[in-house]
């Protein structure tokens, strides 16, 4: 497939062991935005939020949107915040098909607390209600999607079928060729 599939969505819902999977099946390369970001600036998302700020990673993230809305062919998994910026929505779905993943706010919330070290946005103690707050805030961000997939109670694998049935179903390039 030539456009690039670009998976959005809040923290925990999967993007990235979906997209590495997913890219898998399609015989495509995989790119996480977090893991460049890490690998380009030598620092871990959580170190760049403790030593540099929330706005430094926003614009390290936007640099990256630019960057791989330029190349093709790609499995993109975004941080979670990706989209809140309209720039980078635009940059993405230039040559993007959008796909958002959601999960409800209990599956969310036991995921990302089994992580919250490697999540500097989340602070410790946070409750549900806070994610629930959270997720509410963003809503309207993630609509930016072509395509929206639901999660829960769904295996990778059976998340993976859903998400080629829909680029076929959808009037995208066969994705299996
Ligand atoms: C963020 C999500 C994280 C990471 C950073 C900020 C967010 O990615 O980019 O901690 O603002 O939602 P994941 O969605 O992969 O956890």
């Amino acid at each position: 497939m030539e456009k690039n599939i670009v998976l959005v969505g809040f923290m925990g819902t999967g993007k990235s062991a979906i997209g590495q999977r997913l890219a898998q099946r399609l015989g495509m390369n995989f790119v996480d935005t977090d893991r460049e970001i890490e690998k380009l600036t030598g620092m871990t998302v959580a170190e760049i939020f403790r030593k540099s700020g929330e706005k430094r990673f926003r614009s390290e993230e936007k640099l990256m949107a630019a960057k791989l809305a330029r190349r093709q062919g790609l499995v993109v998994s975004c941080g979670g915040g990706m989209v809140l910026d309209p720039d980078n929505v635009k940059e993405l779905g230039r040559r993007g098909v959008i796909i958002r993943l959601e999960a409800n706010a209990e599956d969310i919330y036991r995921r990302v607390m089994k992580k919250r070290q490697q999540r500097p946005l989340l602070k410790r103690g946070l409750t549900l209600e806070e994610l629930r707050q959270l997720m509410a805030e963003r809503e309207k961000s993630y609509q930016c999607a072509d395509i929206v997939i639901n999660t829960t109670s769904r295996t990778i694998e059976e998340i993976v079928e859903l998400i080629l049935a829909k680029l076929k179903g959808d009037g995208h390039e066969n994705p299996e060729g």
